[in-house]
């Protein structure tokens, strides 16, 4: 971090709101400018007092039956009131619920409605139990409200109050009155990023009462780091999920600090800040830091980023300045470079090098890499691919800045910033001399199926720095590190449902992965282990396909575009094995392959 730039973007919270004094262990410095003048983090529209409301009866417009069958779904409207909701059979009952998911809005009646009563949504696969509106899968956070339906004199009735139909969200369990003394449970998070956030709310909404920490040092509380390179915002009150009164109302702690090291015998985490924090269970979530190159210039010269944090994002908006017009050189076409390039091309002149003939042809195969590729084009990127890259040359206007990005085969691009996005190495630093653990070649930490550390008792780790068995498609249990947003958070709410019961096995859970690029691309499943075939069906000229990752007969990763919401139903399909054939899906001469959607409810 360049300690200048910061310098300028923090300031102590202390100083800027007398209200800190009465927070415990809270010492975060705060962006100035987003903070509103009386509260020490950026208010969401989240709040976490709720006026109680009388609950009155909505008649529902035009609706001649409750007939729905279980895994059916029909979206209503109320007399009297703007709203929608969600009217489904959950797999017992019929019942209405919030329409809309409470990631970013999707509406639920397009999603995948299981038989007994799992509501997925068609975007980024989040699940909710369609019985009780509580989540189930990441990356939603808030719950959806459930509804009574009753019929009477041949009209239906929605019971519930305005306020609540009209949120269509609401929050989950979080207040505790915490338990004391010595028999407490003491858990300790180390990371404020989306596995942090999946463990502390899955163990304060499933109702643990113990003790619990949040050890973070990005300096503000967690965010939506997947906005970070689709719109390089840097406004936490947009970013943030949650404000520090709700943290405060679940009772956990959160520290911003480092964490240096761990003392696995005696269960203690140290910081650097000389702390020493006693745990009887612990959850590392330390998430990824980005490489640089070890080229020449690219150590040294200033205006070349990385991109992890909102800090990293600042950097790179400040270099692009008011004027814009620069030109940006990305380095790297996979997602994350992908992502910057196309959130930079309107305003900017951007290239983008890769080593690989296409973009994403690594984890996407290059038949698709090059429809992605079309498409970014489209949108102003320009490409060098197949490309190596030989130095990054200073300015001569500025020698301290870089001027040039040379490549392998002599050209020299042209370079006001430069952006790296050539992958990440799991953050887990603080353990590399710790005589206990004993890290992966690739510097991770390797967890059994439920998340423990392997041969290290009471201590999970999760997100980018874990390798665990996957037990999906084409995994058979082989060791694999999985960078996806939800993957983290759906690990942090299994460990967070092992510590409250040690009995439970975490359900499996299908990965999912997002992308914004010319058109939403949608993931799931896994390629990790090998794929020998991609089927595709849909149009790729018209930004509506569905590509299937086969290994064998075995689909193990589907990438879609344009056909919501068949990732959804493929993810879905992939948790309970059930997922059609290679031979199945694969279009014919006179046929399109099975249409996964044609199957109806997952189970
Ligand atoms: C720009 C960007 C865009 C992305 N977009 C997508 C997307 O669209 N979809 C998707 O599925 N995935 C996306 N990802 C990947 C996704 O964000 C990660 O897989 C996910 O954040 C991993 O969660 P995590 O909890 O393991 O790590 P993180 O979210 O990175 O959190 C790690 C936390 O640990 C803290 N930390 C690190 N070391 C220490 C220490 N020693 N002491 C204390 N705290 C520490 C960090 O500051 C951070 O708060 C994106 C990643 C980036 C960088
Ligand atoms: S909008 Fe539902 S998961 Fe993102």
């Amino acid at each position: 971090m360049n300690p200048r730039s910061v310098s300028l973007l923090l300031q102590p919270a202390t100083r800027l709101c007398p209200h800190l004094k009465s927070l415990r262990s809270v010492t975060f410095p705060v962006f100035r400018q987003t903070l509103p003048t009386c509260s020490p983090f950026p208010r969401r529209a989240f709040s976490t007092t709720t006026v109680a409301m009388a609950a009155k009866e909505w008649k529902i417009k035009d609706l001649s039956s409750l007939d729905l069958k279980p895994g059916e779904k029909k979206e209503i409207e109320l007399e009297g009131l703007d709203a929608k909701v969600l009217l489904l059979n959950d797999g017992t009952k019929v019942q209405a619920i919030g329409p809309r998911c409470t990631h970013y809005g999707a509406p639920l009646v397009k999603g995948v409605l299981s038989t007994n009563g799992r509501l997925t949504c068609p975007w980024h696969g989040a699940c909710f139990n369609a019985k009780t509106g509580d989540v189930e899968d990441a990356p939603a956070l808030d719950a959806l409200p459930t509804f009574k339906v009753t019929e009477r004199d041949g009209a239906f009735y929605l019971t519930g109050d305005e306020e609540t139909i009209k949120a269509g969200r609401r929050k989950p369990p979080f207040k505790t009155a915490v338990k004391t003394g010595p028999a407490v449970e003491k858990v300790v998070v180390v990371g404020g990023g989306s596995g942090a956030c999946g463990v502390v709310e899955g163990l304060r909404g499933g109702g643990f009462d113990g003790s619990l920490t949040m050890i973070t040092n990005e300096g503000y509380l967690p965010i939506d780091r997947t906005k970070l390179s689709k719109s390089l915002m840097t406004d936490l009150s947009k970013l943030q999920w949650r404000d520090m009164d709700f943290y405060k109302s679940g009772k956990v702690d959160v520290v911003e600090d480092e964490v240096t090291d761990v003392d696995f015998q005696n269960k203690t985490v140290s910081t650097k800040k000389g702390e020493r924090y006693p745990y009887t269970k612990l959850v590392l979530a330390t998430g990824g830091t980005p490489k640089n190159l070890p080229l020449p210039g690219f150590q040294v010269l200033e205006n070349i980023f990385l991109l992890r944090s909102v800090h990293d994002a600042k950097r790179i908006v400040d270099a692009i300045g008011e004027k814009k017009g620069k030109k940006i050189v990305v380095i790297g076409s996979s997602f994350i470079g992908l992502e910057v390039g196309g959130a930079t091309a309107s305003d900017n002149d951007v290239t983008v090098v890769g080593m690989e003939k296409t973009p994403l042809e690594r984890v996407l195969g290059e038949e698709v890499g090059s429809i992605i590729q079309k498409g970014m084009e489209g949108k102003g990127l320009k490409f060098y691919m197949n490309a190596g890259v030989e130095k990054a040359e200073p300015s001569t206007t500025d020698p301290k800045k870089v001027g040039a990005v040379v490549l392998k085969d002599g050209t020299r691009l042209e370079a006001d910033l430069v952006i790296l996005g050539v992958g990440v190495s799991p953050a887990t630093g603080y353990l590399q001399k710790n005589n206990i653990i004993k890290l992966a070649d690739d510097g991770s930490v390797v967890v059994d199926d439920v998340f423990a550390v392997t041969g290290i008792k009471d201590v999970y780790a999760i997100g980018d720095i874990a390798t665990y068995p996957y037990n999906g498609p084409g995994g058979d249990g082989r060791y694999t590190r999985i960078e996806h947003w939800n993957v983290a958070q759906n690990a942090g709410r299994a460990v967070a449902s092992r510590i409250i019961n040690p009995s439970r096995k975490p359900d499996f859970f299908t990965p999912v992965f997002w992308s914004a690029l010319h058109s939403q691309l949608r993931y799931c499943g896994n390629t990790t282990h090998g794929y020998d075939e991609v089927v595709i069906q849909g149009n790729p000229s018209e930004d509506k396909w569905a590509a299937f990752y086969c290994k064998g007969e075995t689909v193990v990763a589907v990438a879609t575009m344009g056909m919501d919401p068949v990732m959804s139903q493929s993810a879905q399909l992939m948790r309970v094995g059930k997922m059609p054939s290679k031979t199945e899906l694969k279009p014919g001469v006179l046929t399109n392959g099975l249409d996964v959607l044609s199957l109806g409810p997952p189970e």
